[in-house]
Parts: structure tokens; sequence; C-alpha cells
């Protein structure tokens, strides 16, 4: 079935939802109230101009970068402070970087890792981004390693908390009815452990969440590298059935060398090897 999603329905759905991403996101700054709503709707019109055929599997990516991109945007643009200190304080909880997290497993609302840092500028897309230590230095060297290979590959998406997650989730299935499971339920999400990251390559111009980085040479080097360097993609083709997502080329997850290079050689999916590790039985 054919469904079309219109910009201007779009960008005004989103001028209503804004005040329901301030609140969620809220919770990570005392000062997004002050946002100023209109980069945001204009950042949606930037992106959505047209009828979007959702069933494409890049116009459902676009879709998801629109997302990501709008609640980009939303951080931006709180006041000076949050992002001049950037990452958020860790909540203290036990560490959760070996989560075997799921579509039916999740964390706390307040979980964040004690240890994220900022990763500098020239590795990301156009964003601050933070990721726990060990994922900031493993990312840091793989991109370095990638560039002095002829490839040109940087961060579009870090650490989300609980409520950056929430804000993208309710802008995916609720506001833009999309129907690909490309993005966690708040409390599932990979990307809240700090240690999942989304990358892109020049070839596409740094484009976010595109499933046509799965047909890049800077994809192509990360299939036959990542794991060198402690990264596993996560929801690789073919696995819907298994992860419960629909295959994310652009999104790794930091494990380390070891155990990335164990679920290489092995052929299973980051998702069953963590589960067997943690001894979780779960099914999705
Ligand atoms: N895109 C992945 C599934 C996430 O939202 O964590
Ligand atoms: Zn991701």
């Amino acid at each position: 079935m054919m469904k079309h999603i219109e910009g201007i329905g779009v960008a005004l759905f989103l001028m209503g939802a804004f005040s329901f991403g301030v609140t969620l996101l809220s919770k990570e700054t005392t000062l997004l109230a002050t946002t100023p709503s209109v980069p945001i709707v204009a950042s949606v019109k930037n992106i959505v101009s047209g009828p979007v055929q959702i069933e494409n599997d890049e116009a459902v990516s676009q879709q998801v970068a629109l997302v990501i991109t709008a609640a980009t945007v939303a951080q931006k643009n709180t006041s000076a402070p949050l992002f001049r200190s950037s990452c958020l304080k860790g909540s203290g909880d036990p560490d959760a970087s070996m989560m075997a997290i799921s579509p039916t497993v999740g964390i706390n609302v307040s979980y964040v890792p004690d240890d994220l840092v900022s990763i500098p500028k020239s590795y990301t897309k156009d964003s601050s981004f933070c990721l726990t230590q060990a994922t900031k230095d493993a990312v840091v060297t793989l991109i370095d390693a990638a560039h002095t290979e002829g490839f040109s590959i940087k961060v579009s998406s870090a650490f989300r908390s609980y409520g950056t997650q929430s804000y993208l989730y309710r802008m995916h299935f609720d506001i833009l009815k999309l129907t690909r499971k490309t993005v966690a339920l708040a409390g599932h999400s990979e990307h809240q452990l700090g240690t999942a990251v989304d990358l892109s390559g020049a070839s596409i111009g740094y484009k976010s969440a595109a499933a046509s980085f799965g047909t890049t040479p800077e994809y192509a080097w990360l299939i036959a590298h990542a794991s060198e360097y402690g990264f596993v993609q996560s929801y690789p083709k073919g696995t819907e059935s298994i992860t419960g997502y629909a295959t994310e080329p652009w999104h790794f997850r930091y494990v380390g060398k070891e155990i990335a290079q164990a679920i290489a050689q092995e052929g299973v999916t980051l998702y069953e090897y963590l589960n067997k590790m943690t001894g979780e039985a779960v099914s999705i």
C-alpha cells in the first residue's frame, strides 16, 4: 500500500509536536524551554518538500534522518551551558555496555553511562555528540584508520538519552506515521548505552541514516575492518526477524575487539551473541 506524507502537513504537525519534544528533552536541560521553535520547523521543511513514498528504503531512511535532524536542531538550539559542558553526567547505575538491549528488554529511564565524553568535531557530521570514553577512543581510531586508506567516515549520531529517544520515536511513528522498524522505543535503544554510533561517508555527502550507505565503499571498508576496532553492525541485512529492526547499514555498536571479532567469525548477530553471553533468555 502506498502512503504519502505531505511536507507542509508534517511541518505543521511538528510545530504542534515541538512542545512535546521540549517536554521530553527538558529532562536533559531545564534551559530547553527557551528554545525557539522556528529552526526545527525550517529544518523539517527543507527535508520534506513534497510527497514521499515511504515504502522505498531510501525514502524511509530520509525520514529517519529528518527525525534525527529535527532532534539535533532542537538540541543545538538549547542555551549554551548544556552544549558547552555537552555530555550528560552519569546516572550512577551499573554499567550496561554489554546489555543485550532489544525491543523487548530495555533499560531504565534515567540510565546515562558514567563516562560520556565529547567526540572531536572533525569526526562528526555537524553536531556535538557524546560517547563512552572507550567508544569515543575506538571510533576516533577507526575513522583515522579508514582515512589513511582513503575513506572518509563521520559520526552522524551517538549517545541519545531516554528523552531524546522518546522524541525520535514519537516523531517517527506518531507524527510521520512510519511503519518500518528503524527507531527503537525509548529505553530500548543501543544509543542510550553510549556505545552505538551512526556512521556515514563522503561518497553520499555524509547523509545520516541512509540506506544508500550500504552500497558505499566506506561501508564495504567498515564491514571488512570494523571488528578490528571493536565495532559490530547491530542490524545487518536479513536479520530483521532476529533483531526486531530493519537493516541499518549505518548503525554500529562498540563491544571491544575480542567480542567483535568473535561475532564476525561466528557469523551471528550481536543480539544473539550478547544474549547468550549474558544469559538473558529473551525472545523478540
Ligand atoms: N535505530 C535504532 C534501532 C535505534 O533507534 O536505536
Ligand atoms: Zn543508530
